[in-house]
């Protein structure tokens, strides 16, 4: 057995040092803490980046999508039409307007929602689509936008994983009616917690911007400076969801490193893949030239009938060689919820059911080190050769 490490390797880390504390201290020492400039800029800021005509800063990308949802006027009894290979929030914040999300079984390479299964799921309470790009590659969305046209139905990205994905050349964030983003701590950049909810039309970024603070007409940065006024407006039941200037201080700081971050990150996946391509017992994870894979997870699958054990052995090996692992994700429709509600049996989405029981997701951060990465590479092919059959 190779030497295990001497300390447990984290699965995740945000890359935070110097530059953040600096850029927290000063919006701290501004005194203006809630949400003011420094959010005005991380908004300014991430919208250019991704190509966006409007950003507003949130804080998480369930509060994102759950606006997007708002804005486009969903209604209880609707149906929006999601996967089931996703976390909790995706289909959680359909639940909130008492409108049912309707599960579409994914594609066997990247996990990502099959769109030549959509049209069979469309019906005439069918209002959205909200597609995710799994672990940061790309769903297929010409086709999923070809629908959605056909069929009059509003796309949403949930795009949690993907800041910095790029779909044939183009940056996720500009090319769907929403596009939400998660800056929870393990994510591409964070803010601790956080989101943003892009789009490209106004009367919907207003609406956003609106009922993202209480569904108040004007927020309190406008409201108590000198050019501001004391006056507002109650235009609907809002929510709490505005994002704080410490937050988006820590944001800023993080936007100007994502670049940097997503390279070491792709160097790590590069290098998973070359240790692991030509192991039988291992299915290194989907990746296509045209695009570009933001490498938020990395997602090894196992060839389970070259193994003599299972996923769930696989794991405890690797933790016992001190590497952490995690698996993505506990499909929707095998939590009890969804049993219960819906009646789902684990067949029912047989492609995710029978991915998920062999996915493994490895740590892949900018904070590890080449002796992180090589650890977690000697440990893996040591579990497989081991175990091999
Ligand atoms: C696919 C996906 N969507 C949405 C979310 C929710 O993000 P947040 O925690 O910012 O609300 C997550 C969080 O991990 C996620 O993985």
């Amino acid at each position: 057995m190779i030497s295990p490490r001497s300390s447990l390797l984290p699965f995740a880390l945000p890359d935070t040092d110097e530059a953040e504390i600096q850029a927290i201290a000063e919006a701290v020492y501004a005194g203006w803490l809630t949400t003011g400039p420094k959010t005005g800029q991380f908004e300014a800021d991430f919208a250019a980046r991704v190509g966006a005509k409007h950003a507003i800063a949130v804080n998480s990308c369930t509060a994102a999508m759950h606006l997007a949802l708002e804005a486009i006027g969903l209604q209880a009894g609707d149906e929006v039409i999601t996967t089931p290979y996703t976390f909790a929030a995706t289909a959680e914040v359909v639940h909130y307007f008492h409108a049912k999300p309707v599960l579409v079984d994914v594609r066997p390479e990247d996990f990502n929602l099959d769109p030549t299964r959509l049209e069979a799921a469309i019906t005439p309470r069918t209002k959205a689509i909200i597609p995710v790009h799994i672990a940061g590659l790309p769903v297929e969305l010409d086709e999923i936008h070809t629908v959605a046209h056909k069929h009059h139905l509003w796309v949403i990205e949930d795009a949690a994983h993907a800041f910095l994905t790029l779909y044939k050349g183009r940056s996720i964030g500009s090319l769907s009616d929403f596009t939400c983003f998660s800056f929870y701590a393990t994510k591409a950049i964070t803010t601790g917690e956080g989101g943003m909810v892009c789009t490209d039309n106004d009367a919907w970024a207003d609406r956003c911007r609106i009922m993202a603070l209480h569904g108040i007409s004007h927020d309190a940065w406008k409201r108590y400076t000198a050019e501001g006024r004391w006056y507002y407006e109650i235009i609907a039941p809002g929510y709490k969801y505005n994002l704080t200037d410490v937050a988006a201080a820590m944001g800023l700081a993080q936007l100007r490193k994502a670049q940097t971050m997503w390279q070491r990150r792709l160097a790590i996946a590069q290098r998973y893949n070359r240790a692991f391509e030509d192991l039988p017992e291992l299915q290194i994870p989907y990746d296509r030239l045209d695009c570009q894979h933001a490498w938020h997870l990395y997602m090894l699958r196992l060839n389970l009938d070259r193994l003599s054990i299972n996923r769930m052995q696989f794991v405890a090996e690797l933790r016992q060689r001190n590497i952490s692992t995690s698996v993505h994700f506990i499909p929707l429709h095998l939590h009890p919820y969804y049993r219960e509600t819906y009646g789902y049996r684990p067949e029912d989405f047989p492609i995710a059911y029978r991915e998920y029981l062999r996915e493994v997701s490895l740590p892949i951060y900018s904070k590890m080190s080449d002796a992180d990465v090589q650890a977690v590479i000697d440990s893996v092919a040591e579990v497989a050769r081991q175990y091999r059959c």
